[in-house]
């Protein structure tokens, strides 16, 4: 086996473990160029085999019901526990350590309750263990936490890090529904566990936040050192009141640098509606977090889901692998240089199709709209909204036109043409809209 080759084993194979698998097999050449780990899936153990054809391919006798094939395989170098829940978890990870294997987990219960000892039994046995995905899934913050914000002293923190708690407060807010009928439809799309209590009493936001806080105060804060209050006691009255004075409420996970201490706590806040977190919305994530050099940051994003949190575990197996391998690969600079470069098409601006703002001052007579709409539908440009604002001066106003999607060379053509009409009085303002989807369409 190469140097750079690294065998890696999962622990779980529900919606994570499939995530990941997709990841390592679909993404290897890539991992390789980027990190110079070439990781192979070569363990995947669950519960029961499957009856019938998987989603996903997985290299011939991968499977197996046996959970020792991986922690205890003479090949496997690193183990991935994707199982959940505290004594079996602890079990696997434990025997994993013990035999030398560097370890990647996303169980924040587990690391809330019994993280003391696996940290000690990981520093002792000189192995690598990640965490990243057990706290806001995708949004990196356990390596902001670990290496970025090392030089800091971190004051603050304020996270909204349980997407079930935030999508049925959002609900309530947006939709003025109640807090059942919220909850529902969140066990509908499926951010809800069948049995919620973990999420909607906040012990998962409390198990994140010993996670964050153990990290940000380099001290192990345990999930029973955090007063935890959850959002079963909200009502939509107190939804609409807090509206009323200009506060949404959100699930608050709150860390404290205090002079009496470290503050840690979780419960219901109102928080101000033009405040950065009161527009963290539905299943997303945020947190907030003050530091006394960089000052203030924020992280957002998708703290749940199979590929969010596959994306952070397979950063985690990256670093694992390249501890596994000797760390020289830090060195590699992931396609910088001239001979890791790949050839790639870099597009030009002509090409770029956005959404545009135009304002144009023209004169204020018959048929001006007609002609200009003869422009940009000449090229190819097709009006979303128009409006007319005040006069200028007595004969000249103020056209504002938001389009739809258009290529920036029909936009420069247009540009040109309108330009030269004569009931376009002036040099004109064209700006680009950014929407900012979400599929970033
Ligand atoms: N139940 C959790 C949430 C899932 O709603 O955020 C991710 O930890």
């Amino acid at each position: 086996m190469e140097k750079s080759e690294v065998n890696v084993g999962l622990l779980g194979w529900g919606t994570v473990g499939k995530s990941v698998s997709k990841i390592l097999l679909s993404q290897r050449k890539n991992i390789l160029k980027k990190s110079g780990v070439n990781l192979n899936l070569t363990k995947v153990a669950k519960r029961t085999m499957p009856v019938e054809g998987q989603d996903v391919d997985l290299p011939n006798n991968c499977l197996t019901t046996d959970p020792s094939e991986v922690v205890n395989g003479s090949g496997i170098d690193v183990v991935v526990e994707l199982i959940g829940g505290v004594d079996t978890a602890f079990d696997l990870v434990t025997q994993a350590i013990e035999n030398g294997k560097h370890v990647v987990t996303a169980n924040k219960a587990l690391l809330a309750e019994r993280g003391a000892e696996l940290f000690q039994l990981a520093n002792q046995k000189g192995v690598f263990l990640g965490f990243e995905a057990s706290t806001a899934g995708g949004i990196p913050i356990i390596k902001a936490l670990r290496e970025s914000f090392s030089g800091n002293q971190i004051q603050s923190m304020h996270g909204i890090i349980n997407g079930t708690c935030n999508y049925i407060l959002t609900q309530m807010h947006e939709q003025m529904t109640s807090f059942n009928v919220a909850l529902a439809s969140a066990q509908e799309k499926g951010y809800a566990e069948a049995d919620p209590t973990l999420d909607i009493e906040g012990i998962d936001a409390a198990h994140k936040l010993s996670i964050l806080s153990s990290l940000a105060y380099s001290t192990y804060l345990p999930f029973d050192k955090i007063y935890v209050e959850g959002i079963t006691k909200i009502t939509d009255k107190e939804i609409q009141y807090a509206k009323e004075f200009g506060y949404v409420i959100k699930l608050l996970a709150i860390a404290k640098m205090t002079d009496s201490g470290i503050e840690a706590r979780v419960h219901p806040s109102l928080i101000p509606e033009r405040s950065i977190l009161a527009n963290v919305s539905d299943a997303f994530n945020g947190v907030y977090l003050v530091g006394d050099a960089v000052g203030p940051t924020l992280f957002y994003g998708q703290g749940a889901g199979g590929m969010p949190t596959a994306s952070a575990v397979v950063a985690d197996i990256i670093e694992a692998g390249q501890t596994a391998v000797g760390g020289l690969v830090n060195l590699k600079t992931g396609g910088w240089t001239k001979e890791e470069s790949s050839e790639v098409e870099i597009s030009s601006i002509a090409e770029v199709k956005t959404r545009y703002y135009m304002r144009l001052v023209v004169r204020d007579q018959p048929s001006v709209l007609a002609e200009i709409g003869q422009v940009l539908g000449d090229c190819q440009i097709s009006i979303a909204a128009v409006t007319q604002k005040d006069s200028q001066a007595c004969d000249t106003v103020s056209l504002v036109i938001i389009t739809h999607k258009a290529l920036e060379k029909n936009m420069d053509l247009a540009r040109e043409k309108l330009s030269k009409l004569e009931v376009v009085e002036d040099d004109f303002t064209v700006i680009r809209i950014e929407e900012l989807d979400f599929d970033n369409t």
